[in-house]
């Protein structure tokens, strides 16, 4: 448990450190694809294929939400899952998420 939390914080922090080098934190580039973004932001907690379940995050590939309410689930957050609206950037940058993870699903 522990050892999964020093996993956890170290992805954590090197994201962080590569992202401050070249500034692709998030999504206030707004070049980048919502595979970018996704990449950038949620795949320590989902994973890039979304099912790794860190922090009790749901498993994506089964996710069934319609478009609207994963968009509401990435801007506001849930429990663990913190609002992600101010990391992304705009309302195109979530969107993009939202097309980018439902080619995650395997449902
Ligand atoms: C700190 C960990 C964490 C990060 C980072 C994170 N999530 Fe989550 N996510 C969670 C957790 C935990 C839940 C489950 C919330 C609940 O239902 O209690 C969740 C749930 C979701 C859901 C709802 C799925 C469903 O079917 O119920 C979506 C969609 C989602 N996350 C997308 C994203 C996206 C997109 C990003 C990046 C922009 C992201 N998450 C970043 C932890 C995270």
């Amino acid at each position: 448990m522990v050892l999964k939390l020093i996993v956890i914080l170290s992805i954590a922090a090197l994201t962080l450190s590569c992202s401050n080098q070249n500034g692709q934190a998030n999504g206030n580039n707004s070049s980048l694809s919502g595979k970018e973004l996704y990449e950038n932001n949620c795949t320590q907690c989902h994973g890039s294929d979304g099912k790794l379940g860190n922090s009790g995050a749901t498993d994506l590939s089964m996710s069934v939400l319609s478009d609207d309410e994963s968009k509401n689930r990435i801007k506001n957050g849930l429990n663990a899952m913190p609002p992600m609206a101010e990391l992304l950037g705009s309302e195109a940058n979530i969107d993009s998420v939202v097309q980018y993870i439902k080619t995650l699903r395997t449902k």
